[in-house]
């Protein structure tokens, strides 16, 4: 049938007609990972790979960003490595889709003006350039716009950029949406006023559906604002299936297998349940079905932590060799380098070594054992470290939760490159422990620490023999975990010496650091 025309109208009113019905339309409905996959566009300044945005490239960005565009939930922390996307993924595309999708007026804060400047020049200037969604939003040209670099206007509201430094930006009109960036970089009083979180929360007051995003890789525990938001919250870790056995499981340092002596060498992960150990593009590829697991579901902020096992903007190679370096330093002393890299590759507070336990708190902690053994202690290990004229050996007992205790610190003197010293480590490790009740313990495993390689390695070659003796008689050689003197400080090196059974190279993990699971 044909068309009957009504009015016969002439074609520039038509075309004028046909945008204006477009403009009206209401927009598609997009969650806030779709709206970027869609139309956000990274710019050549800050983006290694310039183009259109793909939240593929880094699977753990989608949950966080639609929990922030979803308009029922009111805050939303993030605690996280550095370079894993924070500010792009968590304040620069919440700053799109507001603008385009959802206008209100919104506060950014920087820890210090100077980085709000930063941020407003080499971060979000280039998103909105670039944007071809946001583009015609913002009037940057005219002088009657308003704009500036920490003030943009677009139809329905705008963006105020402020450093935490400064209570200036603070202290004027009312925000619905806040997004604060590194929050543990910012100063204890904005100025004399008091807290900047707290002062811009503040401002949020009269809208019902406000909504605060805060965003920060940790500092130091204790002082951590990121840390005492993400305690409070839903708490959820990025799990990611097993390759092998798809046992859903969050990355965690304690789990990743290197060879410490080669820094360039592949580095794999060993899963928590089958104990299958696979290499780092499997578990990144098993990470495109990975999921947050809450570990407090009722709580009404939802919280999430990412470490940079699951960046995958960063090699597993980068991270263990920065550890190394790190670790380097620690043992001569020198705590910065592990502090910088607990917080930007775990994700996680750095504890200071003042805030530890007393030494006094330490010294009424002591118990009496009434036999060399007491009643708790189900397995026993020894740790032995190898001197130029002794070996130091301690003797540990563990019980139910790994608790443990130090059941004896033995010193055997004598001469490295003669047998006695090497027949009377024997025999001290075949030797028996009694518990009260009689029983005898005898050490399950033990390890040794490999020091000066050349000589002392050469001389145990020739032990080899009693060392697979011992292992028979003593049963299978296992690994033994860092511990504390009092369940807590002073971790000893998981190194396993292959004289004894533990493996075919050496390898290395960081006992005692945080482990969070
Ligand atoms: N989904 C993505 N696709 C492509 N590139 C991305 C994606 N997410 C982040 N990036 C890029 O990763 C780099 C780091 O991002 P960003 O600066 O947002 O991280 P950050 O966690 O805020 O880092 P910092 O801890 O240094 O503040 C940037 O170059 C950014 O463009
Ligand atoms: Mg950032
Ligand atoms: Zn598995």
């Amino acid at each position: 049938m044909k068309k009957r025309k009504i009015i016969d109208l002439p074609k520039p009113t038509l075309e004028l007609l046909a945008r204006c019905a477009a403009v009206l339309k209401p927009p598609p409905a997009l969650t806030l990972s779709e709206w970027a996959d869609r139309y956000r566009v990274l710019s050549a300044e800050s983006s290694a790979e310039p183009g259109r945005w793909h939240t593929d490239k880094a699977p753990y960005q989608r949950e966080i960003m639609d929990a922030i565009g979803d308009p029922h939930i009111r805050k939303v922390v993030i605690m996280s490595a550095a370079q894993i996307g924070k500010t792009d993924a968590f304040i620069l595309n919440p700053l799109g889709y507001y603008m385009d999708y959802a206008p209100a007026p919104i506060l950014v804060m920087q820890p210090t003006l100077d980085m709000g400047q930063t941020f407003s020049k080499d971060r979000l200037a280039p998103m909105i350039r670039d944007t071809p969604e946001l583009r015609d939003k913002i009037d940057v040209k005219s002088r009657y716009s308003g704009n500036t670099i920490m003030k943009k206007n677009f139809p329905g509201g705008h963006i105020t950029i402020v450093g935490a430094n400064s209570a200036t930006g603070l202290a004027s009109r009312p925000i619905k949406v806040l997004l604060a960036d590194e929050v543990d970089r910012y100063p204890a009083s904005a100025g004399t006023e008091g807290d900047p979180l707290s002062l811009a929360q503040k401002r949020q007051t009269t809208f019902w559906d406000k909504k605060t995003v805060i965003v920060s890789t940790p500092v130091i525990k204790g002082q951590s604002r990121i840390e005492t938001e993400f305690n409070q919250s839903t708490r959820e870790e990025w799990n990611v299936p097993c390759p092998e056995c798809g046992e859903y499981q969050p990355l965690v340092w304690a789990n990743v297998v290197f060879d410490k002596d080669d820094p360039q060498g592949e580095v794999l992960y060993k899963c928590e349940r089958c104990g299958v150990v696979n290499g780092e593009y499997k578990w990144k590829q098993a990470s495109k079905r990975g999921r947050f697991v809450p570990e407090n579901p009722g709580a009404e902020a939802r919280g999430f932590h990412l470490n940079t096992l699951a960046s995958t903007f960063c090699s597993w190679k980068e991270i263990v060799q920065k550890f190394l370096v790190a670790k380097e330093q620690l043992d001569q002393g020198n705590p910065e380098g592990m502090k910088v890299w607990v917080n930007t590759e775990l994700g996680e507070t750095w504890e200071e070594q003042g805030e530890q336990v007393e030494d006094a708190a330490l010294l009424n902690r002591r118990e009496l054992y009434d036999a060399d053994v007491p009643e708790g202690v189900l397995v026993l290990t020894a740790g032995v470290d190898v001197q130029d004229d002794r070996f130091e050996v301690e003797v540990v007992g563990w019980g139910i939760g790994k608790e443990s205790w130090g059941i004896r610190y033995q010193k055997i003197y004598g001469d490295m490159l003669k047998e006695q010293v090497w027949q009377d480590l024997d025999n001290f490790l075949l030797g028996g422990f009694k518990k009260k009740d009689g029983t005898v313990l005898h050490i399950m495993s033990a390890c040794m620490a490999q020091r000066s390689k050349g000589r002392c390695r050469q001389e145990r070659h020739g032990r080899r023999e009693e060392r697979r003796r011992h292992r028979r008689r003593c049963g299978q050689a296992g690994r033994v975990h860092g511990r504390d003197q009092v369940h807590g400080q002073e971790a000893v090196k998981e190194e396993k010496e292959h004289e004894y059974g533990f493996g075919k190279k050496d390898l290395f993990h960081p006992a005692g650091l945080p482990d969070r699971r």
